[in-house]
């Protein structure tokens, strides 16, 4: 698929957000380094450029620049916070520091005093190009995080907006179609951020949408089966949603040619095996589970060390799955349900020079198993793997569920892991999640569980004394797991919820509730 439009990432967090709006108009877009050569921009011919934001400075030493040739090739640019300054810089005119460890630094040795970081107004006195649906001299409420900003707009542009801390907080040039915003279109706290984009991409670029999930799957059906015209293939399935989505697009190609592996760890929650394997098998995958609980537990039994406990899970699923694969002839290829934000090269600048990273994740398997890749979803965002799945008819059940981790309950189960302990969480996870479906609540949050706390307390019951475990409640909103908030359940559901742990639960005498934001904790407890 070729991008119609590039995004030149110079290391903004946000950057991803700008090309999954670009996507949400119909674009198929990209990202690549900023640094990327003239031939890496234009390699695939794209109608529109936008630059990205970045932590670096254009007048320091360490400044990140685009190729020079992007600014004369006649292509539409929008560019967003560094990048306005990259225009800035580049085109001919001003940019100011501020004052960094008390000392000014910019082209004019003045410093531009103030960051801003946050929330302001920008007054859009002249609305021209992708800004002319916003009326003229309206004021919209905008996100900003910089410290530099343009003081001189270069030769040829326009300002067509201002803030307090920026009095130029947008320009424009309408010649050469180059346009830039000091603040962030791209986050949702931007007003009408969308609409400017859109407005760039679909009428100052000229771009027809064309991105649609529906084309994209059977493209990658038509592919597999172009690579793969023999032989058989090995896919890991997990019971996530992305590794369902890569299985059922490759099976739509090569059909039972594909062969999946469920390891059953034995650090699943109640009834999930069997819920999990019953449901390939009704998205008529050729799917084997392989039983190994006993195997992970015995390798598990004494370790009480949360590090060990995941190595050992790590490796032991390794050992399995590779047992299983070698029983399948002629397999040379494996499914990954690889993601692009897993595979954008991203810049970064440590002390003076410029890092390039690329993220491949290769799962991990040894190298004499020598199987190829087929990575379906290494150009989709998570919520487009969620779109194809629903395109593909695959059940809510695997694409609304909430993120669990590969090593199970066992970064749930805290201390030693055994049958009995396994036993008590996963009957009071039971309860969280019935209570949580029950509520509706399921969407609102980015997961919601118990955790079995290996800590005794004295309680009462009936006429006798207990001494029990501790279960901890705990439920988190999030964007993508990055950064979480505890979520205030309603005190109806909360009592509902410790009402029923303590009394349906053998083993648990006290729930507590998980009040800790990530970070700095984090979601799982081990
Ligand atoms: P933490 O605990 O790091 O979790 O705040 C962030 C998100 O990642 C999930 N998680 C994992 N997922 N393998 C996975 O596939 C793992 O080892 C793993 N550890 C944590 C966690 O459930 C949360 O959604």
């Amino acid at each position: 698929m070729n991008p119609q439009l590039v995004i030149l990432d110079f290391g903004s967090q946000v950057t991803q957000l700008i090309a999954r709006t670009v996507r949400e108009l119909g674009v198929y877009c990209e990202i690549i380094p900023g640094t990327a050569s003239a031939a890496k921009v234009f390699e695939k011919k794209p109608k529109g450029i936008i630059l990205s934001g970045g932590p670096s400075s254009v007048i320091t030493p360490n400044g990140l620049f685009p190729a020079p040739e992007i600014w004369t090739a006649g292509v539409p640019i929008f560019t967003i916070c560094y990048g306005m300054q990259l225009a800035a810089k580049c085109l001919g005119g001003t940019v100011e520091g501020w004052a960094r460890d008390g000392q000014a630094e910019s082209q004019s040795s003045v410093a531009s005093g103030i960051r801003e970081f946050g929330p302001a107004h920008v007054r859009f006195t002249n609305p021209i190009g992708p800004f002319k649906a916003i009326a003229p001299n309206s004021e919209l409420r905008v996100w900003m995080s910089h410290g530099d900003k343009v003081t001189v707009p270069p030769p040829g542009f326009e300002v067509v907006g201002t803030s307090e801390g920026s009095p130029i907080a947008a320009f424009a040039d309408e010649q050469r179609k180059i346009y830039g915003v000091q603040f962030h279109p791209e986050v949702h706290h931007t007003t009408m951020g969308k609409e400017m984009l859109g407005a760039f991409v679909l009428e100052v670029a000229g771009i027809k949408p064309d991105w649609n999930l529906g084309d994209f799957a059977e493209m990658v059906v038509r592919d597999v089966r172009a690579k793969v015209p023999e032989g058989n293939v090995i896919c890991g399935l997990s019971g996530g949603v992305d590794s369902t989505v890569a299985a059922v697009l490759v099976h739509n190609a090569i059909g039972h040619r594909l062969h999946c592996i469920f390891v059953d760890n034995g650090l699943l929650r109640e009834g999930e095996s069997e819920q999990v394997f019953n449901s390939y098998k009704e998205l008529n995958l050729n799917v084997t589970r392989v039983d190994a609980a006993e195997r992970f537990l015995t390798e598990l039994k004494g370790v009480t060390d949360p590090e060990k406990k995941r190595k050992i899970i790590g490796r032991v699923f390794i050992d399995v799955f590779e047992e299983e694969a070698k029983r399948i002839d002629d397999a040379q290829w494996l499914v990954q349900g690889t993601l692009y934000p897993d595979v954008i090269e991203s810049v970064s600048v440590v002390g003076n020079s410029v890092t390039i990273k690329s993220h491949h994740n290769v799962g991990g398997l040894k190298e004499n198993m020598q199987l190829k890749l087929i990575e379906p979803l290494r150009e989709l965002f998570k919520d487009e793997v969620r779109a194809v799945g629903r395109a593909l008819g695959i059940g809510e059940f695997f694409i609304a569920r909430q993120p669990f981790p590969g090593p199970g309950l066992a970064v749930r189960c805290l201390g030693e892991i055994t049958e009995s302990k396994l036993t008590t969480l996963r009957k009071a996870d039971l309860i969280v999640q019935e209570e949580v479906a029950t509520a509706g609540l399921n969407e609102e949050l980015w997961q919601a569980f118990a955790v079995l706390l290996p800590v005794f307390s004295v309680g009462v019951m009936g006429d006798g004394r207990t001494y029990e475990q501790t279960i901890a409640i705990r439920a988190v909103t999030s964007r993508d797991g990055m950064t979480a908030d505890w979520y205030y359940f309603p005190e109806e559901i909360l009592r509902r919820m410790s009402t029923r742990i303590i009394n349906e639960t053998p083993g648990a005498n006290r729930v507590v509730l998980d009040v800790s934001t990530k970070p700095p904790s984090t979601i799982e407890w081990e």
